[in-house]
């Protein structure tokens, strides 16, 4: 099967069609692969109820070698992991109450260089979010899915250039 490759609409934006869930999965690897590793990180996943956002986390996780289960945070919001030098924090805002609820859940201590931040639901965190360098935005189409990304800062800006390669 081909690697999801961006379809660049823009500068600061791109297009990709994942007609699977696989293509989803390997669409998150390629992600991580895009990234530096050595800033900071802010990706915002955002789409509907089962629009894949926890998918393209999953594929991201495994293409940076975590195994075992990998479960959104329902209930806890925050998941973090640790991968050598690098830290992953999966957010699901889903559940949250408040966006001020995230200062208690102790976000701002987790963030820092060399950390990857996935964020979904990340409307519902609007404010106490850190800034985001990238915005995934899936929506359904027939049996697939649509993917926008928009890059929002020059880190995102050089990830955006590494999606768009084959
Ligand atoms: N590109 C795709 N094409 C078709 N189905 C997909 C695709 N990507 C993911 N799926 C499927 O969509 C379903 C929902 O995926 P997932 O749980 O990742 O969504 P989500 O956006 O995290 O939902 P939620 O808002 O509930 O957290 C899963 O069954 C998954 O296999
Ligand atoms: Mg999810």
């Amino acid at each position: 099967m081909s690697e999801p490759v961006l379809t660049r609409g823009g500068v600061d934006e791109g297009m990709v069609w994942l007609p699977d869930e696989t293509a989803t999965a390997r669409f998150g690897a390629r992600l991580w692969h895009a990234w530096e590793g050595e800033q900071q990180c802010v990706i915002l996943l955002e789409g509907d109820l089962g629009a894949g956002k926890t998918t393209l986390v999953r594929g991201l996780l495994r293409g940076a070698g975590v195994q075992g289960s990998v479960r959104s945070p329902t209930y806890t919001l925050i998941e973090p992991y640790a991968l050598g030098a690098w830290r992953v924090l999966h957010l699901d805002l889903y559940r949250l109450g408040d966006p001020g609820e995230l200062e208690f859940l102790g976000l701002r201590d987790e963030l820092g260089p060399a950390t990857l931040v996935l964020v979904e639901w990340p409307q519902r965190g609007r404010g106490a979010l850190p800034d985001e360098d990238l915005i995934v935005h899936l929506d359904h189409a027939g049996e697939g899915r649509s993917v926008g990304v928009s890059a929002r800062s020059p880190q995102g800006g050089t990830m955006l250039q590494v999606l768009a390669r084959g």
